[in-house]
């Protein structure tokens, strides 16, 4: 989180508001009708009397988001409390506001006056508040009594002078940034015992302790565990029934006079005790002279403690400081690049009926690592075995994804693999069966030789031609088109067919209700790469208006093409988020292909946006942001990726409330999830596509991220991509013009001058950034949607982008 409070802000900002503060605050008192507002101003927190704790809006990023939270008024990003509802964190956007009522207690009303949040019903009235200098924030009755506090709603953090009761518990946040509930918790249980446990995820289920302080009812009466108490001098201790202790650690030499000290649940796992001087000058920061379990939190959580730090498929190890972190075999990455603590995912899967039909997979080779285990997902044991051996069995079996052997054992290992760690005491060789990262190049499917030999050529031309304009262009782009699909389509070796049943919620139609419902494909709505849209109504319930998809490139009518086609419908029926067109059904009779699709009443985003009228600036933003979550789901949500290939504005359809929609996915190609790195025929429109298409580098979701980065612009701008008729040289790109604008700060001329756009100058800005991170020349250096997403919404920070094309300008 970035909470940007220096101290010579923050002096001076104290010291500018000490009189309003004097007005509302009295020793930290806040008064029954106080108010506070969410903005990055004066009057977004109230402070303790010594200044050291803050209640109130810390900024959440860089993007006008807010966190309700207490933090350390003189010290950077550091909060110790949040408020929180169910799992999240209660952010609030800019020009929320916080009253302290007397019946409710704290309200958050978003900017609209909604009710967000409220601090919790009581049957007594609110007199006032209090922010105390030990960082709890109290609401009182007249007697001063508490009627509710911030230590008894703790989050992930205690502070001294503060205890934790019976069933009371911290829960970590899912990574430093990342407020929402993570996978950690200590709990003093109801039986007395204090424990670190991970959770399952989304549920509560608690997963067996990785440490424990066994203070539960033993022989000697009284010795159950009854409080956790912090005391104000940095104790931590449990307090027994009987007035026993178990002390977990003293201050370590730091006095809580001069240090700030806390004890955080950190979201790697680790129990932390953590000081900080008081009285600093220039650079201090958090010193950690205690934490717990002490030992390798790799080795300590065990099989039986749930999934490990690191997530699935994952190898914990730990750093120099005994901090966790995690790392991908070989073969695997990051389901999330920016939290390694989330898991691995196999970029590839072993599908053991191609193995039936290739023989021997020549694609694949074995990585070794010595003294790596997860020690469950074992799902047979062999012995005695050599290591050979184990390799050799793990490498003809289909199902095997790691072998581990040693000591004349032999284990094979499934999907997903889980508390993955290094241990030297072990003596083990591990197998790891690996994909060839070039395999496709090196071992193509057995196409037609020709029609490869074609789709090459295409390419180069499209190269070639790629800025230019020309209608040979189109042409030849089209044909490509078509031959890479019946490349796609012919690729594999013809196999029995095998039954795929059909998503339930879809229907199949005969082509003869088809035709009666688009009136013999009478009325045409469009033309696209895939085929000829129609107008139909079905007669199902009445009056259903749908648009009918005749598939054009579906030649050939083998096994193989029958099972591919259902295979796709069936992936696009199971698609369903807002922001994507919904498939109610298909046809499937001798040559003839065809979807059935909802029908949208307001056109394509193109029409929309290249009209003579402007749309305003909100509306566009608007779709900016449902454009982007659809792919989203597409990229990451949905059970298998795909990868669009082609989005550009012909292709984002917009309904009665010009929500944008995004149609023919899963047209281009379905990538399963694990073999997003195969290089096929171009596919794609001029000047949306992504420069791998050219370059024979692996083709995975970044090319959409490219396409969208386009898309963006013309939806900022309100022009295409390529524009040659209006437009001087310099403008004719839009890519080019706009980065071009950008570096000389004339964002003026992206918007032509309008008024809207310019003054909310922050969005365009931030979109402009964006736009350019995803238009990056360099695949890798693209964000994810997700990031894009979070980019957009202001929940991630946007840097400032690179030149996209530093090589070709
Ligand atoms: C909250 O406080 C604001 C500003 O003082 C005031 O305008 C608004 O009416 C209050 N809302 C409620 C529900 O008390
Ligand atoms: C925080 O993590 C959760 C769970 O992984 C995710 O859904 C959410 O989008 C993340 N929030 C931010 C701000 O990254
Ligand atoms: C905190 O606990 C320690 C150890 O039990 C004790 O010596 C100290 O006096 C306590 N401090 C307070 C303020 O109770
Ligand atoms: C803070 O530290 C400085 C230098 O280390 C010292 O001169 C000053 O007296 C200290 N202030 C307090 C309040 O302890
Ligand atoms: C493991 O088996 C594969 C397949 O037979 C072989 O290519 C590879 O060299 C073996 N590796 C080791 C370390 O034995
Ligand atoms: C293909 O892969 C092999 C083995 O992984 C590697 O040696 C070779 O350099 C790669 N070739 C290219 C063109 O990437």
């Amino acid at each position: 989180m970035a909470v940007p409070l220096s101290v010579e802000m923050l002096l001076f900002s104290s010291l500018f508001l000490l009189p309003i503060s004097v007005f509302s605050q009295n020793n930290g008192r806040v008064a029954v009708g106080s108010s506070l507002t969410a903005s990055t101003g004066d009057s977004s927190s109230w402070l303790s009397p010594s200044g050291d704790f803050a209640f109130g809006f810390s900024p959440l990023g860089n993007n006008d988001l807010f966190l309700l939270s207490i933090w350390y008024a003189k010290i950077p990003e550091t909060v110790v409390w949040h408020a929180y509802e169910d799992n999240n964190p209660v952010v609030a956007p800019g020009g929320s506001i916080l009253n302290l009522t007397a019946n409710s207690g704290l309200v958050l009303n978003n900017p609209q006056g909604g009710e967000r949040w409220k601090s919790g019903t009581t049957s007594r009235i609110v007199a006032n508040g209090v922010m105390n200098d030990n960082g709890n924030f109290v609401l009182q009755d007249k007697n001063s009594g508490s009627l509710w506090e911030t230590f008894s709603n703790p989050t992930d953090t205690v502070l001294p002078g503060q205890t934790i009761e019976r069933n009371g518990k911290l829960s970590s946040r899912r990574s430093e940034t990342n407020y929402t509930k993570g996978r950690f918790q200590l709990r003093l249980q109801d039986d007395g015992n204090l424990v670190l446990n991970t959770v399952n995820l989304p549920s509560d289920f608690a997963n067996n302790p990785y440490f424990a302080t066994d203070t539960t009812a033993g022989t000697v009466e009284g010795s159950q565990g009854k409080q956790l108490v912090f005391n104000s001098s940095g104790y931590m201790f449990v307090l027994k029934e009987n007035g026993g202790r178990v002390t977990l650690t003293g201050p370590q030499g730091v006095s809580t006079r001069d240090n700030y000290i806390r004890a955080t649940l950190d979201f790697d796992g680790i129990f932390t005790l953590y000081s900080h001087p008081k009285n600093f000058t220039g650079k201090a920061s958090w010193s950690t002279p205690w934490y717990m379990p002490d030992g390798d939190i790799c080795q300590t959580l065990r099989e039986d403690m749930g999934v490990g730090v690191c997530g699935y498929n994952s190898i914990c190890k730990l750093k120099t400081d005994n901090r966790p972190t995690c790392e991908c075999p070989k073969g695997f990455s990051f389901l999330d690049p920016n939290d390694i603590y989330r898991g691995c995912s196999s970029n590839f899967i072993q599908s053991c009926e191609e193995d039936e039909l290739q023989g021997p997979r020549k694609d694949l080779y074995v990585e070794v690592l010595t003294n790596t285990d997860w020690p469950t997902s074992d799902y047979v044991q062999l012995k005695p075995s050599t290591a050979d051996n184990c390799n050799e069995s793990c490498f003809q079996d289909c199902l095997c994804a790691v072998a581990v052997f040693r000591s004349e054992t032999c284990w094979k290992k499934k999907l997903p693999l889980s508390n993955g760690r290094v241990d030297v005491s072990l003596n083990s060789q591990t197998f790891i069966k690996v994909r060839k990262d070039n395999a496709t190049l090196q071992s193509p499917p057995k196409p037609i030789p020709d029609d490869k030999e074609k789709s090459r050529k295409s390419v180069i031309r499209v190269e070639s031609v790629l800025l230019g304009t020309s209608i040979f262009f189109n042409v030849v782009l089209s044909s490509a088109l078509c031959l890479g699909f019946f490349y796609i389509f012919r690729k594999k070796p013809v196999r029995p067919s095998t039954n795929i049943v059909l998503d339930s919620n879809l229907r199949s139609f005969s082509y003869e209700e088809l035709r009666e419902a688009t009136n013999g494909f009478k009325e045409e709505l469009g033309k696209g790469a895939f085929g000829v849209v129609f107008k139909g109504v079905m007669q199902i319930s009445p009056g259903v208006e749908v648009a009918v998809k005749k598939l054009n490139c579906f030649t050939g009518d083998t096994v193989d093409v029958e099972k591919e086609f259902k295979t796709e419908v069936n992936v696009i029926g199971q698609t369903h988020h807002k922001n994507l067109v919904r498939l109610f059904g298909y046809c499937d009779e001798g040559q003839q292909r065809l979807l059935v699709y909802e029908f949208l009443s307001n056109g394509t985003l193109a029409s929309f946006l290249f009209s003579d009228i402007k749309p305003s600036w909100r509306q566009r933003i608007e779709i900016a942001y449902g454009v982007a979550k659809g792919l989203l789901y597409l990229h990451e949500e949905c059970r298998t990726q795909i990868i669009h290939c082609d989005i550009k504005p012909q292709n984002i359809l917009l309904d009665d409330y010009y929500t944008p929609l995004i149609s023919d996915f899963g047209l281009a190609k379905l990538l399963l999830m694990n073999q997003s790195q195969t290089l096929t025929a171009i596919r794609g429109t001029r000047g949306y596509v992504a420069p791998e298409w050219f370059r024979s580098l692996p083709i995975t979701t970044k090319v959409d991220v490219y396409s969208f980065g386009v898309l963006l612009l013309e939806i900022i701008c309100c022009r295409r991509s390529v524009d040659n008729e209006g437009n001087c040289e310099e403008k004719a790109i839009l890519t080019y013009w706009v980065y071009d604008c950008y570096i000389e700060g004339a964002l003026d001329d992206v918007v032509d001058h309008e008024v809207e756009a310019l003054c909310d100058r922050t969005i365009l800005e931030k979109f402009v950034m964006v736009a350019i991170w995803c238009i990056q020349e360099d695949p890798s250096l693209r964000p994810t949607m997700m990031k894009v997403v979070q980019m957009l919404e202001g929940v991630a920070e946007v840097p400032v982008p690179p030149c996209p094309s530093p090589y070709t300008r």
